[in-house]
């Protein structure tokens, strides 16, 4: 059985990937600060699971504790590194953070690591941005990032391909993910956001739970069919197991270079509008939005080309748009009914 490392294994995306690891038959380690995931994440795996994960708090900022970790833990095989800071909003406000948070954290992992190591890294589709052509093929050009987060995952992405460049025995495969949404069947496990969601889903149920007021709609005179924004959500429970997917093939040496690159979405795009109105007719719930301006930064529309994911990864989306809505609901109800803290 490997063993593999999650970092950030009880955030929102890693704790799902947990759960598939775990039905795909690994053994998992958990490392985590919980600077943003609560510790009671570990509970709610052992519910799902029926069992208790080894679990390390440790910040990944600490070289010494990394260190440490990982001469005790040579038996780890693969590194899946979703520790990071990811609010883009905050990141204009405190760049420093963000660039030692997500450096330090990558850099200390592949320093003390340094022997064979299969690594799968968190990357984004910001790293598009507002793409030429859709859909956005994984070959189309990074654009300058918008925020410091964004460039964090650009420059991840280079100190990745660069150091695999010249260690044989590193090889990685990027994840850039389009927009994860939804929650674990169970209704379990899933996003917990801190403090206003910057993003539409988890705003959304927000709302519809009477935690938050009316969505505000971020503009209807795009170039778009209904006039909304467009991306490709992708079902968190899906994005849990392409992980499980890039694990294999490093596992399995069918990679083709040492750095690889896969698209992770639907291939699909659902424009703000259309959200909505999928919310409110698999739950039953009448929303309460409203028409605002632009938002400085938003791309107009944007979903991934998955022909490379499905092909070469094995990978390929299941859930659609009304099991996202749905389970995302079922999570915000569960979390009001049973609240973390
Ligand atoms: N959620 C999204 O929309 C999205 C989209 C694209 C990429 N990503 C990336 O996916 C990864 C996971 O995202 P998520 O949504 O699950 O976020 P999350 O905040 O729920 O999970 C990240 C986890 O990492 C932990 N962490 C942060 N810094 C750490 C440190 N120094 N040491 C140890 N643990 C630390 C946090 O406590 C948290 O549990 C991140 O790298 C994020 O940038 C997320």
């Amino acid at each position: 059985m490997s063993k593999i490392l999650v970092t950030g294994g009880t955030g929102y995306i890693g704790s799902h990937t947990v759960v598939e690891l775990h039905n795909a038959g690994y053994e998992v380690v958990i490392v985590d600060d919980l600077s943003n995931s609560n510790i009671k994440i570990l509970t709610q795996l052992h519910a799902i699971t029926g069992k208790w994960f080894d679990f390390q708090e440790i910040d990944l900022q600490d070289d010494r504790a990394v260190q440490e970790f990982a001469e005790q833990n040579k038996d780890i095989t693969g590194i899946i590194h979703f520790a990071a800071s990811k609010a883009v909003g905050e990141s204009v406000q405190k760049p420093l953070k963000y660039y030692r948070n997500n450096f330090y954290g990558l850099i200390n992992l592949l320093t003390s690591f340094n022997s064979k190591i299969d690594f799968v890294f968190s990357s984004s589709c910001t790293v598009y941005g507002q793409p030429d052509s859709l859909p956005v093929t994984e070959a189309a050009p990074v654009k300058k990032a918008e925020s410091p987060y964004g460039n964090t995952k650009q420059i991840a992405e280079e100190i990745l391909e660069e150091t695999a460049a010249v260690t044989p025995e590193l090889r990685v495969i990027a994840l850039r993910y389009f927009n994860p949404v939804g929650a674990h069947e169970t209704a379990l496990i899933g996003e917990l956001p801190n403090g206003v969601p910057a993003n539409l889903v988890p705003f959304i149920t927000q709302s519809a739970i009477g935690k938050r007021g009316p969505i505000t709609v971020y503009g209807n005179d795009y170039d778009t069919p209904d006039g909304s924004a467009i991306r490709d959500y992708i079902h968190v429970v899906d994005l849990a197991k392409a992980h499980v997917a890039a694990v294999k093939r490093l596992a399995e040496n069918k990679t083709s270079s040492g750095y690889e690159v896969f698209n992770i979405g639907t291939g699909r795009g659902s424009s703000v509008l259309e959200i909505i109105a999928a919310f409110e007719k698999v739950n039953g719930e009448k929303l309460n939005y409203n028409i605002g301006p632009r938002r400085a930064g938003d791309v107009v529309q944007i979903y991934g080309d998955v022909q490379k994911s499905n092909d070469e990864l094995g990978w390929k989306a299941q859930l659609d748009l009304n099991e996202m809505m749905r389970s995302a609901w079922e999570w915000e109800k569960y979390i009001k009914a049973n609240p973390f803290e």
